[in-house]
C-alpha cells in the first residue's frame, strides 16, 4: 500500500541510484582485487609480509604502536558510546536534562592526544630521518639501478668495488644505457644485469636510483622500502641492510604505461658464499668490451661523423 503511493518517476530514480550505487561497488571491488593480484605472495595475505631489514624493524615498531593504541581508542569510544545510548536512551517519565559540559574533561581529553600525536610526530620524523637522510656506511655495497619502461637495468662495480663515472653525453640508448665512461678506469670492470637484484645478506646496500623515461617506483615491501625514481634526478639517499635470506618481489609501483603490470624484477638475498659465487660469474663479462665495440658503429651513424669542410 505504501510503495503505490510512491510516484512512478521517483520510482525509476531511485531504480536508477540503485543501479549506478551497484556498478560503482562492483567496480570497487574490481579495482581492489587487482592491487592484490599485482603482489606475487602466498602467505601471510591478510597481513604485513615478513620484514627483512634492520631499518624495517624500527618501522615495524612504530607501525604496531600506532596500530594498537588506535585500536584501543577504537573499542574504548565505541564502548562508551554502546553504553551511554543503553543508559540514557529516551524512556517513559524520564526528563532529557541540559548540560553546558565540563570544562576539566575537555582539558584532559584534548591534552592526551594533543601529547600522543606530538609524541609520534618526534618518533616517526626520527626514525625516518635515520633510516632515508642517514649517509650510507662506509663500505656499503653500491648499486646503481636504472629503472625503465618496462624492467630494471642493475650495475654493479667490478672487482675494484668501485663503480666508474657515468657521463649523460655518453648515453646510447641501446649499446650504453648508463652512459658509462670508459676513460674513468673503475667503469671498465662494472658490469649490468637485467631484472637480476643478488645481493649479499646481511652487508649494507647503498642503491643509486634512476630512471630513463617515466616516474617508476622501487618497492620491496618486505624491506620497508618504497621510493619514486624521478627522471632527471638521481636519488641517492636509500640503502638497508637485509637480516635473512630469501627471494622477493621488486614491483614497479608507479603506473608508468601500457607494460607496468608486468615491470617486475627479482630480489635475491643470498648468503656470503652464493653471493661470491653470482659475482665471479657475472664480474666475467665487464659492459665495457661490448660499448667498445658499438662505438664504431654508433659514431658512423652519429651526425658529428659527417666531414665538413
Ligand atoms: Cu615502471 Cu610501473
Amino acid at each position: 500500500l505504501a510503495f503505490s503511493k510512491i510516484s512512478p518517476i521517483t520510482r525509476v530514480n531511485s531504480l536508477k541510484i540503485l543501479v549506478f550505487r551497484s556498478v560503482f561497488v562492483f567496480l570497487l571491488l574490481a579495482l581492489s582485487a587487482t592491487v592484490s593480484f599485482a603482489e606475487i605472495r602466498t602467505e601471510n595475505l591478510w597481513w604485513l609480509p615478513d620484514n627483512v631489514t634492520v631499518g624495517g624493524k624500527k618501522i615495524d615498531v612504530l607501525f604496531y604502536f600506532i596500530f594498537f593504541l588506535t585500536t584501543a581508542v577504537f573499542v574504548a569510544t565505541f564502548v562508551v558510546q554502546i553504553w551511554f545510548m543503553i543508559k540514557y536512551r529516551a524512556r517513559r517519565g524520564v526528563k532529557a536534562r541540559y548540560t553546558h559540559g565540563n570544562n576539566t574533561l575537555e582539558v584532559v581529553w584534548t591534552t592526551i592526544p594533543a601529547v600522543i600525536f606530538i609524541g609520534l610526530f618526534i618518533w616517526s620524523n626520527r626514525l625516518w630521518n635515520q633510516l632515508r637522510h642517514s649517509t650510507p656506511p662506509v663500505g656499503a655495497l653500491q648499486v646503481d639501478i636504472l629503472a625503465e619502461q618496462y624492467g630494471w637495468n642493475l650495475r654493479y662495480p667490478g672487482p675494484d668495488g668501485v663503480l666508474g663515472k657515468t657521463d649523460s653525453k655518453k648515453v646510447d640508448p641501446i649499446h650504453n644505457k648508463y652512459g658509462l665512461d670508459l676513460a674513468d678506469p673503475a667503469s671498465r670492470d662494472d658490469f649490468i644485469t637485467y631484472n637480476d637484484f643478488t645481493i649479499p645478506v646481511g652487508k649494507p646496500v647503498h642503491v643509486i636510483l634512476k630512471s630513463r623515461d617515466v616516474i617508476h617506483a622501487f618497492y620491496v615491501p618486505e624491506f620497508r622500502l618504497y621510493q619514486d625514481l624521478v627522471p632527471g634526478s638521481t636519488i641517492s639517499w636509500v640503502w638497508f641492510e637485509t637480516t635473512r635470506t630469501g627471494t622477493f618481489a621488486i614491483a614497479c609501483n608507479q603506473l608508468c604505461g601500457s607494460g607496468h603490470y608486468n615491470m617486475q624484477s627479482k630480489a635475491d638475498v643470498v648468503t656470503e658464499e652464493a653471493y661470491a659465487t653470482w659475482f665471479a660469474a657475472k664480474a666475467k663479462n665487464p659492459a665495457a668490451p661490448a660499448i667498445e665495440q658499438a662505438q664504431p658503429l654508433a659514431s658512423a651513424t652519429a651526425p658529428s661523423s659527417i666531414s665538413t669542410p
